[in-house]
């Protein structure tokens, strides 16, 4: 059984930046520069300009992450997108991206397999474990994983929903899982969800049991109230299940390994709030020379953050071959993950 090796990284973020004066000064929400500061850590963010969605998003971090791999578009297998802001409702975007890198062009087209992951913040553990499960299997030997997202277009950007718009970011992340004999790569990984939160952090958008599922006015035209619209977030309750669950499939995953914290080169945690992985790091004693962090300027962007913060990391040197990783995430489900990888 072959083992699987993440062989090249990618991302992009948008090119413009958005404060957190800006959010009050562009958008009229009030809040405050310090306020956001004080209990996220975020100072500012990216938002992509109308006309932009997140498989366009992922094309460049898609490209680079190809390229950094060594490899050809055509080479790979399958794609696995994770996002919880997917271009449309269906199909998922996994397809628009597939077309957009050129894979269906061509008398060699592949049109290999595009599957969506909606796991939100832990999607991208989610779709690195799926993705490594089948390269071990024999089932494809280079798998692009993608995280993207485009928030700004569903955020609440006004004082109404500002609990939550202060939070998010755009942006891309990639990674090409690929087979390898040498010994290196995806080891355990532990996937974990909780369905009596479902509803805790959640954007539901329509009901599908009502009928029809978006309400219509007289014309016929769908009328979705606010509380539908956007995110709803009970802040509080994510941050403590955040911090548990975290702390406990990290540890899980070294138990699986027969590792403990100290054997461990690089953490790469889920950036939803510094102050998560701050405690989270207290606690287990993990040194700051051992962790990267980027949501100071770039805020959380969902399933986007870890492959965005690993082909960072990589880009300035700091995420060497030979090196063991954990990378551990929690979001909306509650769903979590955590993985070690031998880089
Ligand atoms: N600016 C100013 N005031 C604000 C803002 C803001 N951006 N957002 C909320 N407030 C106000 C609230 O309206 C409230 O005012 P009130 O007392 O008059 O009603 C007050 O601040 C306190 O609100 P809380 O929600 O209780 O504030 P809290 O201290 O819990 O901090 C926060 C909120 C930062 C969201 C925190 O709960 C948190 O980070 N939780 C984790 C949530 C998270 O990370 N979610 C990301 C998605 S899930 C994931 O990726 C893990």
């Amino acid at each position: 059984m072959p083992n699987a090796y993440i062989s090249g990284t990618g991302f992009y973020v948008p090119p413009r930046v958005v404060k957190n004066d800006d959010l009050r000064t562009q958008y009229g929400i009030d809040t405050t520069h310090e306020w956001i500061l004080q209990r996220t850590g975020i100072e500012e963010r990216r938002f992509a300009d109308e006309g932009v969605g997140s498989a366009d998003l992922a094309v460049p971090a898609a490209q680079m992450a190809v390229k950094n791999a060594g490899l050809q578009m055509n080479d790979l297998d399958m794609i696995v997108f994770a996002t919880l802001s997917s271009d449309h409702c269906f199909p998922g975007s996994g397809v628009y991206l597939q077309e957009k890198l050129g894979l269906c062009k061509g008398d060699d087209a592949k049109f290999v397999g595009a599957l969506d992951v909606r796991n939100q913040c832990s999607g991208f553990i989610y779709s690195l474990g799926t993705a490594a499960s089948m390269v071990k299997a024999g089932a494809a030997k280079h798998v692009l994983v993608v995280g993207a997202e485009t928030h700004s277009a569903a955020l609440d950007l006004t004082t109404r929903g500002r609990n939550v718009a202060s939070l998010f970011g755009d942006g891309a992340g990639a990674v090409v899982v690929s087979a390898t004999e040498e010994d290196r790569g995806v080891r355990s990984f532990k996937l974990g969800a909780d369905g009596r939160f479902a509803d805790v952090l959640s954007q539901k958008v329509w009901d599908i049991k009502k009928r029809p599922f978006i309400p219509q006015n007289a014309d016929g035209v769908g009328q979705i109230a606010p509380e539908m619209m956007w995110a709803q977030m009970d802040g509080k309750l994510v941050f403590k299940n955040a911090v548990e669950r975290m702390m406990r499939a990290l540890m899980e995953v070294c138990v699986a390994e027969g590792i403990t914290g100290q054997d461990i080169d690089m953490f790469f945690f889920h950036q939803a709030n510094l102050r998560i992985n701050q405690y989270i790091q207290q606690h287990l004693g993990i040194p700051d020379e051992k962790v990267c962090h980027n949501i100071m300027r770039y805020g959380n962007t969902t399933a986007a953050t870890i492959p965005i913060l690993l082909a960072e990391a990589e880009q300035q040197g700091r995420l060497k071959r030979g090196m063991k990783c954990a990378m551990v995430a929690f979001g909306s489900g509650f769903t979590w993950g955590a993985a070690i990888v031998d880089w």
